[in-house]
């Protein structure tokens, strides 16, 4: 790649960058432009929220999106990845990786006890960047929803 590789914190002028990423990451619930409209600047605001974008030459790449919660049983707060994704195009070139390690140094500057997260897909991913796992994954879908 000739110019850098830039991880940083999503900006109001991402949407449209993520928005593209973020639909081909949609697999359970098909993506809506509309709704992400809507949730787009409610992430940007919500301090518990850390939405990343991997960046080169204008392109948006990757994005990570995860949170910081509080909970009893680690004594504070803990962090989870929700949602990571790198362009079919662009994998396997070390994006996501840097995408983890900024997630880990902002949780970790939130005092986080420790990152969780659920993976269909990525087990292998996730094993190679030192994640161990650690429980079974259960759902309850609550809303069906249809394409718009
Ligand atoms: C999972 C994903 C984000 C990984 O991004 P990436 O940029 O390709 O990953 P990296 O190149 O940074 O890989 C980091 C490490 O993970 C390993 N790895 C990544 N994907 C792997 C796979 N499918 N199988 C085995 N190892 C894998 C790499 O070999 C690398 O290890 P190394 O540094 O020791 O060589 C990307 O494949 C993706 O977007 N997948 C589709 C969406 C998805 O499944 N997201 C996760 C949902 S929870």
């Amino acid at each position: 790649m000739g110019d850098q590789l830039i991880i940083r914190r999503a900006g109001a002028d991402d949407a449209d960058g993520v928005a593209g990423l973020a639909g081909e990451l949609a697999q359970s619930f098909p993506f809506s432009r509309t709704r992400f409209q809507a949730a787009y600047p409610a992430l940007l605001a919500d301090d518990g929220a850390c939405l990343l974008v991997a960046v080169h030459a204008s392109e948006h790449l990757g994005y990570l999106l995860g949170f910081r919660h509080l909970t009893f049983y680690a004594n504070g707060p803990v962090a989870w990845v929700e949602e990571v994704l790198v362009r079919r195009q662009e994998r396997s070139r070390g994006i996501g990786r840097e995408l983890m390690s900024a997630f880990e140094q902002w949780a970790a500057a939130q005092d986080c006890a420790l990152i969780a997260l659920a993976t269909r897909r990525a087990a292998p991913f996730y094993r190679a960047l030192g994640y161990e796992e650690s429980a079974v994954y259960f759902r309850k879908v609550l809303k069906e929803q249809l394409s718009e």
